[in-house]
């Protein structure tokens, strides 16, 4: 098989080498192209175009498979913790015992964020989306922590900003959320695990305990777990392309932040919920806003539906579902919309529109009905997204600066007005 790819412009040969991945994957290497041919490559949205090489996550679009670090997603989502695939993911090795004792307590002595940023949270009105607040108070770390600001950190320096950012952002995504209902703020505790913590963070109030569910902690273990890393998804090319700036870990995260809350990305699972509820109250007529998602005149879309990458079920999808019948059973709870989820799915995948254009549920799709039963309100769905994408947007970020790799800078073709000249508005 050539490892060279010819290309002809303006009557001349060119040869471009290729690039072929550990699971054979292929790709053109055209950091030469414009010197060479003088011509650049045009691909709004990226979609035939790759950013970088990464040892991080491996995904088959086709297939339906996802790995981490080469271990697959479903046996990790059945048999670790989030905590360990963290650290996977973080530091390429699943941890020994005393790795991950490690891991774990060092995390669990830097829950604690500055009382100051509780004047920057009470700055924000009780209506403010916790995803605006995480987003904000994420970069104000750099304020409390200005050596991370340093673009020559040693690793040590980095492993701390690291640490530091894994611990505290629960406890800002569980005080954003105290924020929007008004009620006083929960400090962390430290005999509680990671998702422990972050759910007596939720859901205590200085005036009663919390029981946490066993039911819920693995529930929430399995869904941080699904969402930790997806190789080059929009917010984490976001926290690539501003870490390779320099800028710092906790402003490159809090970049993400803002791109993981759009309604295409990671906002998709609040607005599942709100389009099952809009068509619960509508009656329930699924084939209706089947339709209404076909039409190409109508805005509506499937939300929760259809993916960059996946071009048969996402993996991740699979598992949620049945998580989802698992969790609500164990709970006792009974959710009309989950039947409402279920039926557009078969509507969906038995359509024709679907089915052509490959659209099938995505992460997104069921995972609010799971938040939903574990007390989580819609506005803090994408903040769990979030909770779980840190240790891959950290993971990405490190593997950027480690590897030296150049400021993301695209290039465009320009298509506005040629030369004129300055006309003085008298004579306009
Ligand atoms: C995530 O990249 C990642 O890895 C992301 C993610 C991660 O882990 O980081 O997996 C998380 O973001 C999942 C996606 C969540 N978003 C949604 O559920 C929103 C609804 N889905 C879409 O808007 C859409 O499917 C995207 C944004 C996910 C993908 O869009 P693409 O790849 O740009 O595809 P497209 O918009 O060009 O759609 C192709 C066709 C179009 O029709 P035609 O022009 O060919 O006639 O499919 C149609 C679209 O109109 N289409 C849909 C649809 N999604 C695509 N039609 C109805 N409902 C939908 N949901």
């Amino acid at each position: 098989m050539s490892e060279i790819a010819e290309i002809i412009v303006d009557g001349k040969s060119y040869q471009l080498p290729i690039v072929v991945g550990t699971e054979d994957e292929k790709a053109i290497d055209i950091s030469s192209l414009r010197s060479e041919t003088s011509h650049i490559t045009l691909d709004p949205g990226y979609k035939n175009t790759g950013a970088t090489t990464s040892a991080i996550t491996f995904l088959d679009g086709e297939k339906g498979i996802l790995r981490y670090r080469g271990y697959p997603i479903e046996q990790l989502a059945e048999k670790s913790s989030f905590l360990e695939v963290s650290y996977l993911l973080i530091y390429g090795s699943l941890p020994t015992a005393e790795q991950l004792n490690d891991f774990s307590d060092r995390i669990r002595r830097h829950t604690l964020v500055n009382e100051d940023m509780r004047k920057i949270l009470d700055g924000f009105p009780a209506t403010a989306h916790p995803m605006g607040i995480l987003s904000a108070l994420v970069s104000s770390l750099t304020a409390f922590y200005p050596e991370s600001l340093n673009s020559n950190q040693t690793q040590d320096e980095m492993d701390l900003s690291v640490i530091r950012l894994m611990a505290k952002m629960p406890t800002i995504a569980a005080w954003s959320y105290k924020n929007s209902i008004g009620h006083p703020v929960i400090y962390p505790k430290n005999k509680l695990d990671y998702a422990s913590n972050f759910l007596n963070m939720m859901f205590a109030y200085p005036t009663e305990s919390y029981e946490v569910d066993p039911v819920v902690v693995d529930a929430l273990n399995k869904l941080l777990i699904l969402h930790a890393d997806h190789e080059q998804n929009c917010s984490t090319s976001t926290v690539r392309l501003v870490g390779s700036a320099h800028a710092s870990l906790y402003s490159s995260v809090s970049a993400g932040i803002g791109a993981l809350w759009g309604p295409l990305h990671g906002g998709a699972n609040q607005a599942v919920i709100e389009m099952l509820e809009q068509i619960k109250a509508d009656g329930g007529d699924s084939k209706k806003f089947i339709e209404k998602a076909k039409d190409k005149n109508d805005s509506f879309r499937l939300m929760g539906f259809g993916h960059r990458v996946y071009k048969n079920f996402d993996p991740r999808a699979k598992i949620i579902k049945k998580s989802a019948d698992d969790v609500l059973t164990a709970l006792g709870v009974k959710d009309p919309i989950l039947n409402i989820a279920k039926e557009l799915e078969e509507a969906a995948l038995n359509d024709p529109y679907f089915v052509e254009r490959k659209l099938y549920p995505n992460v997104d799709f069921y995972s609010g009905i799971i938040y939903r039963a574990l007390g989580i309100p819609t506005n803090m769905f994408t903040v769990m997204f979030a909770l779980g994408r840190l240790p891959g947007w950290i993971a990405q970020w490190k593997e950027m600066r480690e590897n030296k790799e150049p400021i993301g800078r695209p290039r465009q073709v320009y298509v506005g007005e040629t030369e004129r000249d300055y006309v003085a508005v008298e004579n306009r």
